[in-house]
């Protein structure tokens, strides 16, 4: 009998079928086309002995110990619903389904409500790092009943990534709190991506090799901005295309994809009354990207001169960049701390931090420093207080405001770095601007103000006669 089965033989569901199996536990695999069941037992080598192919769910079903525990790795969305709707008849209560895919934590909500009211346990658990994380550890974020979590504990933590030893994987919280942490893991690779684009494309108006900003990233990743991303892109500037010889590159189509969990990452922000704008600035950025006939006309009617980058520094670049990726990670540390609250998850952000240290997409040296500050307290819950973020954004500030200002100046697009900049210029201010926006609110619609000078509410000026 199977210890585990998995529905969803896509690239994420095969490399993880083939973890859990490589790391000795028995696993029963279904896809909805055959053919892929048997092309994946192929693909399986010496691994094969550990897995069961399935046709049909019942086949996946039957093949597994009880109480079952079937992961479900299939596309976001009406097609989770639907293997569910076919899977639930199947079990038994006791029974365990573990939707693995970037779920909408609103839709892990309403299933995970729905399945425990018929005895089954539910899961929403994030899985990140790709298929290669996927494949050999990946960084896995649980939500759901945490005697849900026992029940497969052995396998998340065996397939994880290791961080020093440590698995980069636990249970987060109840219901959706595994799957929106992995929303705004996402949100924040789209931030941390973003700005990696931004400064790519400054050292591009400078006329500067594909060659050399390679050289320029990989010796980025041997200090404070050392992370995957980093690595990955100074390894992307550095490839040509086979066919033409060009940098790879320069044969793509400015135009960015985006499936969906940046744009949740920001809708929940604002449903929740806070605003992660670096990242706000990252979506924004692929939606601009995507207009690329709109963006050629606009090039026509509002023609740039030559792109002048001459006052921006190498060392500017790479202040600027860490400085605004402090200020991105922030923002999503303070968006988990806000619906922490409000779903009264008790999320452990330090944790969090801790599992994200390797395996998943983010994986940086700054998330160790994130979670040593986390554990030692932050005030307000934001990192950007915490003493040791104080020193390195007051040290680094400047430079992310001469490259913000020379972008500015050249007409140089630069969203997520001055998202980023003016978010820290607001929030270091104790007097702000709002002062004003509450006399007109009181002027047109008497909404009523807090005066300074004595406690209470609903104060109106001198308009209101
Ligand atoms: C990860 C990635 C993964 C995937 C995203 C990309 O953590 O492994 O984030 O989940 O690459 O779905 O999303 P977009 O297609 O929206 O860029």
């Amino acid at each position: 009998m199977a210890r585990i089965g998995l529905t969803g033989l896509g690239t994420m569901g095969a490399a993880l079928a083939l973890n859990m199996a490589d790391n000795g536990f028995d696993v029963a695999v279904h896809n909805r086309s055959n053919d892929k069941v048997d092309a994946f037992m192929e693909s399986a080598g010496d691994l094969a002995t550990r897995l069961t192919p399935a046709y049909e769910l019942n086949d996946l079903v039957a093949a597994l110990e009880a109480p079952r525990a079937v992961i479900i790795m299939v596309q976001a969305g009406a097609a989770v619903d639907s293997v569910i709707d076919e899977l639930v008849p199947l079990l038994d209560k006791g029974d365990l389904i573990i939707d693995a895919g970037n779920a909408d934590f609103n839709d892990t909500r309403r299933r995970t409500q729905a399945l425990e009211e018929l005895g089954l346990g539910f899961l929403g658990m994030g899985v990140s790092g790709g298929e290669e994380g996927a494949r050999h550890g990946p960084s896995i974020m649980v939500g759901g009943k945490r005697e849900s979590f026992e029940a497969i504990e052995d396998i998340v933590s065996a397939i994880a990534a290791k961080y020093r030893k440590d698995p980069c994987a636990d249970w987060l919280g109840p219901d959706g709190a595994g799957h929106f942490v992995k929303t705004v893991h996402n949100g924040i690779e789209y931030a941390d991506m973003q700005l990696i684009a931004e400064v790519y494309g400054l050292l591009r108006a400078g006329g500067r090799g594909m060659g050399e900003m390679a050289e320029l990233f990989a010796d980025w990743n041997e200090g404070p901005l050392q992370s995957y991303l980093i690595e990955i892109t100074a390894k992307i500037l550095a490839s040509r295309d086979a066919e033409t010889g060009e940098p790879m590159v320069d044969v793509i189509v400015d135009s960015a994809g985006q499936k969906g969990t940046g744009r949740w990452t920001v809708i929940e922000a604002l449903k929740l009354g806070q605003s992660a704008t670096t990242i706000e600035a990252a979506v924004a950025a692929r939606s601009w990207s995507a207009g690329k006939a709109m963006r050629k006309d606009a090039e026509k009617a509002y023609p740039h001169g030559k792109d002048n980058t001459a006052e921006i520094l190498d060392a500017d670049l790479e202040t600027a960049l860490f400085a605004a990726r402090i200020i991105g990670y922030g923002q999503g540390m303070a968006l988990l701390a806000a619906a922490s609250e409000h779903f009264d998850w008790s999320l452990d952000l330090a944790r969090v931090a801790e599992i994200w240290r390797a395996g998943c997409i983010i994986r940086s040296s700054l998330l160790d420093d994130i979670a040593s500050a986390i554990r030692a307290g932050i005030p307000h819950g934001q990192l950007i207080l915490a003493p040791a973020f104080v020193e390195r954004l007051s040290a680094g500030v400047p430079a992310l405001r001469r490259v913000v200002a020379a972008s500015v100046h050249h007409g140089l697009p630069v969203p997520a770095l001055s998202s980023a900049l003016s978010y820290f210029d607001t929030v270091r201010r104790g007097r702000g601007t709002a002062d004003l926006i509450q006399a007109q609110r009181d002027y047109f619609g008497r909404h009523g103000f807090e005066r300074i000078d004595r406690p209470g509410t609903g104060f109106h000026g001198p308009w209101a006669e």
